[in-house]
C-alpha cells in the first residue's frame, strides 16, 4: 500500500488555526509490519521534521488559566506534564501498539516497572497469581518478596504443561503470568491453550513478549489479554536505554494502567522513547538476522563434545519445536546450553572457564543487543532465586545463556570453541 494512502489527521489541541502544532498519520489497517515499524505513530510539529522530534520537556504551557483547568480535568486534548504523557513517548506507544496489534499501549521506565504496574493495576491483597516457574529472576523476586508483602501469593507451574495451570487455579486467582520463550531455558507456553484455561477461570492472561517481540510472535493473535515488554532488550536493540511497555485493550489500559502510572510515576523518559522509536524501525530485520545466527550457533553447539544439551526453539530437538513453528516466525536470538561434569562444582567451573575465554562475546547479563552476550544464569540473573526454585526451573550450574547478536557467526563459534576445547 503506497504511503500516499495514509490519511493525515490534524490534532489541533485547541491551538488557534495558524498554530496547529502536530499532525499525525492515521495508519491504514492493511499496511504491513515493516511499514508500520517505520511510519506508524508519527506526530509532526509545525517545523515538518522528517525524523521524530524529541520533546525533552517536563511540562507544557497553557494558553490561559481556563485551558490549564481543562487539561487537568482531562476534558481538553493536549499535554500537561510528562509524567502523564509526552509527544515523543506517545509516538513510541502508538508505534508499538500498531506492531503488536493492540488497541492501546502505555510505556514505562523499564520492563520491571511494566510488570509491577500491571500487577498494581489488576491485583489486590488476597489475590493469587499462577506463573510459569521459568521466568526472569527479578520477576520471581517481585512476586515472592514485594507482592507477597502486600498479601498477593504466587504458585509456580510448568509453562509447558497446561494441566498444571488448570490445577493451580484457586477461587482468588486473578492473573496468569507467562514468558514464552522463557529466560533462559527457552521453554515455550502454548498461548492459545493457556487462554482457554484462563478464560474458563475468568483470569487475565499476561504474556511477556520480550524474547520474540512482535516481529516474531503476536500474543494477541493467540488470545493474550495483556502483553508486557522490556523494551530494554530487542526493541532498543543496541543496549543503550531502559524501557518497558504494557499493551492491551483501550479499556484495560485506560481504566487499570493509566491511573497507576499517573500516580506512581514510572514514566518512560522522552529521550529513551526517542531511542526506542528508532529501534523499532530496524526491529524485524535485526530479529530475522539474529535468529538466523542463533540457529547456526545452536546447531553447531549440538555437535560439540562436552555440551550435554542445547535449548533453542528453532532446533528439531527442542521438545516444543512444533509449537515454536506454529506460534513464532523463528526460534529467536536467545539460546542456552548445558556443560557436562561429574558434579555441580565441576559444572560451574566449566561454565565460568568458557565465559572467561570469550574475547568477542560480551560477559554481561543484558540481551537483545547487536553484540552477542553470554551469562551464567545460576550466579547472575537468577542468583536471588532460591536454589530449590532454580532446580525446579532447570537452571543448573552448567547452564550458559547466549543472546546472539549480529557479528559473524564464524567469529562467535571460534570464541565459544576456545573455552570448550580447553575446559
Ligand atoms: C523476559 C524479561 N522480562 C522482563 C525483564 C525486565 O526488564 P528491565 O531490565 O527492562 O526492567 C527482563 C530483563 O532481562 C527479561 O529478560
Amino acid at each position: 500500500m503506497p504511503l500516499k494512502s495514509l490519511q493525515i489527521i490534524a490534532t489541533r489541541f485547541s491551538f488557534p488555526a495558524e498554530r496547529v502544532f502536530y499532525c499525525g498519520f492515521a495508519m491504514s489497517d492493511d499496511l504491513h509490519f515493516d511499514t508500520l515499524a517505520i511510519r506508524s505513530g508519527t506526530l509532526r510539529s509545525q517545523f515538518s521534521e522528517h525524523s521524530e522530534a524529541l520533546f525533552l520537556t517536563s511540562s507544557f504551557v497553557f494558553e490561559n488559566a481556563a485551558q490549564a483547568a481543562q487539561r487537568f480535568q482531562a476534558t481538553g486534548e493536549g499535554y500537561t506534564y510528562s509524567r502523564f504523557s509526552n509527544p515523543t513517548v506517545a509516538m513510541f506507544q502508538q508505534r508499538l501498539a500498531a506492531l503488536e496489534g493492540a488497541e492501546a499501549c502505555l510505556a514505562t521506565a523499564s520492563g520491571m516497572s511494566a510488570i509491577l504496574s500491571c500487577c498494581l493495576g489488576t491485583l489486590a491483597a488476597g489475590d493469587h497469581i499462577v506463573s510459569s516457574h521459568s521466568i526472569f529472576g527479578a520477576t520471581v523476586q517481585l512476586f515472592n518478596t514485594v507482592l507477597a508483602r502486600f498479601g498477593i501469593t504466587t504458585s509456580y507451574v510448568s509453562g509447558a504443561n497446561v494441566q498444571e495451570w488448570a490445577a493451580a487455579v484457586r477461587p482468588n486467582t486473578k492473573l496468569f503470568y507467562v514468558e514464552t520463550p522463557s529466560n533462559p531455558l527457552t521453554e515455550l507456553a502454548d498461548i492459545e491453550a493457556l487462554k482457554a484455561v484462563a478464560q474458563q477461570a475468568g483470569v487475565l492472561l499476561v504474556v511477556d513478549n520480550c524474547f520474540c517481540t512482535p516481529a516474531l510472535q503476536k500474543p494477541f493473535e493467540h488470545g493474550a489479554d495483556v502483553v508486557i515488554h522490556s523494551a530494554t532488550k530487542y526493541i532498543d536493540g543496541q543496549g543503550r536505554v531502559l524501557g518497558g511497555a504494557i499493551l492491551g485493550s483501550e479499556q484495560f489500559i485506560q481504566e487499570r494502567i493509566a491511573p497507576i502510572l499517573r500516580t506512581t510515576g514510572p514514566s518512560l523518559s522522552p529521550f529513551n522513547a526517542w531511542v526506542l522509536l528508532k529501534g523499532l524501525e530496524t526491529l524485524s530485520i535485526r530479529m530475522e538476522r539474529q535468529s538466523e545466527n542463533a540457529l547456526a550457533i545452536a546447531r553447531w553447539l549440538e555437535s560439540q563434545k562436552g555440551v550435554a544439551r542445547v535449548h533453542y526453539p528453532g532446533l528439531a530437538s527442542h521438545p516444543q519445536f512444533d509449537l515454536a513453528r506454529r506460534q513464532q516466525n523463528s526460534g529467536g536470538a536467545v539460546l542456552s546450553f548445558e556443560l557436562d561434569a561429574s558434579d555441580d562444582a565441576g559444572r560451574r567451573a566449566r561454565a565460568w572457564h568458557l565465559i572467561d575465554h570469550c574475547r568477542v562475546i560480551s560477559i554481561t547479563a543484558n540481551l537483545g543487543d547487536t553484540r552477542s552476550t553470554i551469562t551464567h544464569p545460576a550466579t547472575t540473573t537468577h542468583v536471588r532465586v532460591t536454589p530449590e526454585a532454580r532446580q525446579a526451573a532447570g537452571i543448573g550450574e552448567g547452564l550458559l545463556r547466549v543472546a546472539v547478536g549480529l557479528e559473524d557467526v564464524k567469529d562467535l563459534q571460534t570464541d565459544l570453541a576456545r573455552g570448550l576445547a580447553t575446559a
